[in-house]
């Protein structure tokens, strides 16, 4: 039987205890005492919530600490990927410890709440902090941090204008010097899905069949693998999470540093429909034993302070448009967003799946 390790995390660590490392059967036959374990395992104050996160940045640990400085709750918190998470979510059941449940990426909070295992919660707080087009419509989850797919390119190759719009990427210009990530990516399913939802499958698949068509070799490798093999000449441009970008360009590793500088970027589609943006964000889980903990922390991560607090840490945009991001991200300027319904990014996700199986973009 498959097993899979689950870092359990908590304010522990942050104080320089070592983490605990659970290892879980897929089918759940060890989680009753994985659950007892993540509910004990805390020290401190009898106030707390479990945390179930497929976020794994230091940034996120400071959130905690400012969460139990403001409120006195502790946060209790398990990372490992979003379809692990998900499937012990799945496997516990109404038995599950966990009180919310975090992840990048709406796709993978669409199939939480698709699979019935978020409950829905609205407050006067949330609905004022976090835009519209950020949330669920349905109050299933709700972003707090934002991230754009932004177009790189080779700089002595590329002009920026043209790479302007993501139609450009399937254009003959681009025959041979395009890179990509792997179609299984939920980065790329969600990528593909907010097309569908604007312009129709048919144009979706026609979009994704020209793109592949211009590819310099298969699929391969992160977001941050596409940025090197455009640096290195291997492709002329590429699409990646802007903050893969960022990272490199806030690198101490003199390699990266060089690499990044062959490279610009673009948000892209500024004259039409924007740039296609995502979220993360949490939500209640379904079965939450301390579900009014898990609303004052989730109303904490829009907050002035976590905002203000997460901003500079981090590579990713606030979801409050009011709140200013990192220098280096507010100096790459304003940039339109794509406006849609966040949940169109999990309900075509199949479709997505499929077109891109159609046209061989693996
Ligand atoms: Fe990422």
């Amino acid at each position: 039987m498959a097993t899979i390790a689950v870092q359990l995390q908590t304010l522990r660590n942050i104080v320089g205890r070592s983490p605990l490392s659970l290892h879980l059967s897929r089918r759940g036959l060890v989680l009753g005492a994985s659950a007892t374990a993540l509910a004990a395992c805390a020290g401190g104050g009898d106030k707390f919530i479990n945390l179930y996160t497929a976020r794994h940045y230091d940034a996120d640990r400071a959130l905690y600490a400012g969460f139990q400085e403001a409120t006195g709750i502790e946060v209790r918190a398990l990372t490992g990927s979003a379809e692990q998470l998900l499937e012990r979510l799945k496997a516990e059941g109404s038995e599950t410890e966990a009180d919310v449940f975090i992840s990048a990426d709406a796709g993978n909070l669409w199939k939480v709440k698709d699979a019935a295992l978020f409950q829905n919660v609205t407050t006067p707080t949330l609905q004022e902090k976090v835009p519209s087009h950020l949330r669920d419509a349905d109050g299933a989850y709700w972003g707090f941090t934002k991230r754009a797919r932004i177009i790189v390119y080779r700089r002595d190759a590329v002009r920026p204008e043209e790479v302007a719009t993501m139609d450009a990427l399937g254009t003959p210009r681009f025959r041979g010097q395009i890179v990509m990530r792997s179609s299984s990516n939920v980065y790329q399913l969600s990528t593909l899905a907010s097309r569908i939802e604007r312009l129709g499958a048919d144009n979706a698949r026609a979009w994704a069949a020209a793109v592949h068509s211009n590819f310099a070799h298969d699929p391969q490798g992160s977001d941050t693998d596409q940025i090197k093999a455009v640096a290195a000449g291997e492709a002329q441009a590429s699409l990646v999470n802007h903050y893969y970008y960022f990272r490199m360009l806030r690198s101490e590793d003199p390699a990266d540093r060089a690499a990044i500088e062959k490279v610009g970027f673009v948000f892209p589609d500024q004259a039409g429909s924007g740039a296609h943006i995502n979220i993360s964000g949490g939500g209640i889980t379904a079965h939450a034993k301390r579900r009014d903990l898990g609303v004052q922390f989730l109303e904490y991560l829009v907050s002035d302070a976590a905002q203000t607090m997460l901003a500079p840490l981090n590579t990713e945009f606030p979801i409050r448009p009011e709140i200013a991001p990192a220098p280096d991200l507010a100096a790459a300027g304003a940039f339109k967003e794509e406006n849609i319904p966040l949940d169109a990014l999990g309900r075509h996700q199949a479709d997505a799946s499929r077109l891109f199986e159609e046209v061989g973009w693996t």
